[in-house]
């Protein structure tokens, strides 16, 4: 069986990341049993939602990282050997599996297969993937933009906003954007086709902003970064407004969290906040798939995607991810892709 190098859990993080949280280490594939396969991995994926992971207990719908062990996450491969009928060798592949040059899906399970014919097998991990999905959940089923409404998506340059933007612009609303650079905005505004947006990083504060650049109030607010983000929408939000709760990236490394001094505006406006997790969703995976790779074809989406070289490079990746290094949705490629050049 192939050596493979895999990157472990070596501590957990304080508040922030950091390199030595991590191990890099060398081992051997397990040999495969009956249902095994056997993946070579060539994109993984790296997510905020690996933070929690890294927490003791990790998180309200799923257990934690454990210390010693491999960290897991979305990958996509090509199967090496294989000892199920569903998959053959050759095949590409998805599946959740370990931060590692090979690993074995025991069972084939988590694995399904991709198709390189239809999108780069990288965006399978982006828009293609569960980063589109959950943008197409919280926008299309929690806050079903309506025409000439106004939307505002935080982290808006990133794997899940962009899409989530791009969404609410097909379905006709008004959509308005906050970024950590002014590449990032150009990027949303132009390519994205979001009417507008800000750099939150130098703008005098995020209230501020939305009352420029949302002048109308917000009909649905797509939350990705949590904190003084959160309060300003919930300040600024219309009354009936909608609040696709999907993430907090701001909070994720502090010791004490941001108090929301808004907090009371939910009742007075009548507000709907709605937290969700994809993996609720993931039955829809297929059909999204469909959906978004005509979009994709016919270029009314477009993809920004940030791929960082080497396994070896993984924790950094991440940890670089957190700070807002990446542009668009970041993957570190393990192995070369043989559908490429
Ligand atoms: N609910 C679910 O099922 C689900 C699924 C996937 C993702 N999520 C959530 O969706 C959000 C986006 O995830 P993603 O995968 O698309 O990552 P991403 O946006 O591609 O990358 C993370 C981005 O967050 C921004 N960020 C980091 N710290 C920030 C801060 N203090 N204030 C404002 N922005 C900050 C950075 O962009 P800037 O340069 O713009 O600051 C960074 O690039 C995260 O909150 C994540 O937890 C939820």
């Amino acid at each position: 069986m192939p050596m493979t190098r895999q990157v472990s859990l070596a501590s957990r993080p304080e508040t922030v990341v950091l390199p030595e949280n991590f191990q890099l280490l060398d081992g051997a594939t397990a040999p495969l049993a009956e249902g095994d396969v056997l993946v070579r991995h060539i994109y993984m994926s790296v997510d905020p939602y690996m933070r929690g992971l890294m927490n003791d207990g990790g998180v309200a719908y799923a257990p934690g990282f454990e210390i010693g062990k491999p960290l897991f996450g979305r990958v996509i491969g090509e199967v090496a050997e294989s000892r199920n009928a569903d998959f053959r060798e050759g095949d590409f592949v998805y599946g959740m599996l370990d931060w590692a040059d090979w690993s074995v899906a025991r069972g084939g399970e988590s694995l399904r297969r991709v198709d390189p014919g239809r999108a780069p097998l990288s965006y399978y991990l982006g828009t293609l993937g569960f980063p589109g999905l959950t943008a197409y959940v919280g926008m299309m089923m929690i806050g079903k933009p309506k025409e000439g409404e106004t939307v505002y998506v935080s982290a808006a340059s990133g794997a899940v906003g962009q899409v989530a933007g791009q969404l609410a612009r097909i379905a006709g609303a008004r959509v308005v954007g906050s970024a950590g650079s002014d590449e990032k905005v150009r990027f949303i505004t132009g390519e994205c086709g979001f009417h507008d947006g800000f750099n939150y990083r130098i703008a005098p504060t995020v209230l501020e902003a939305l009352r420029l650049h949302c002048p109308e109030g917000i009909d649905v607010d797509f939350e990705n970064v949590g904190g003084e983000n959160l309060d300003a929408v919930l300040a600024h939000a219309n009354s009936f407004a909608r609040l696709a709760v999907c993430g907090m990236i701001s909070q994720y490394n502090l010791a004490e969290p941001y108090h929301l001094k808004h907090v009371n505006e939910i009742v007075s406006k009548r507000l709907n906040v709605q937290g969700f997790v994809v993996r609720d969703h993931a039955h829809l995976i297929e059909q999204f798939i469909d959906e978004t790779a005509g979009h994709i074809a016919d270029g009314r989406i477009a993809v920004e995607e940030d791929v960082v070289q080497g396994l070896e490079n993984a924790p950094a990746a991440f940890i670089g991810m957190l700070a807002g290094e990446n542009f668009g949705k970041r993957v570190v490629q393990v192995s070369p892709d043989p559908t490429v050049g």
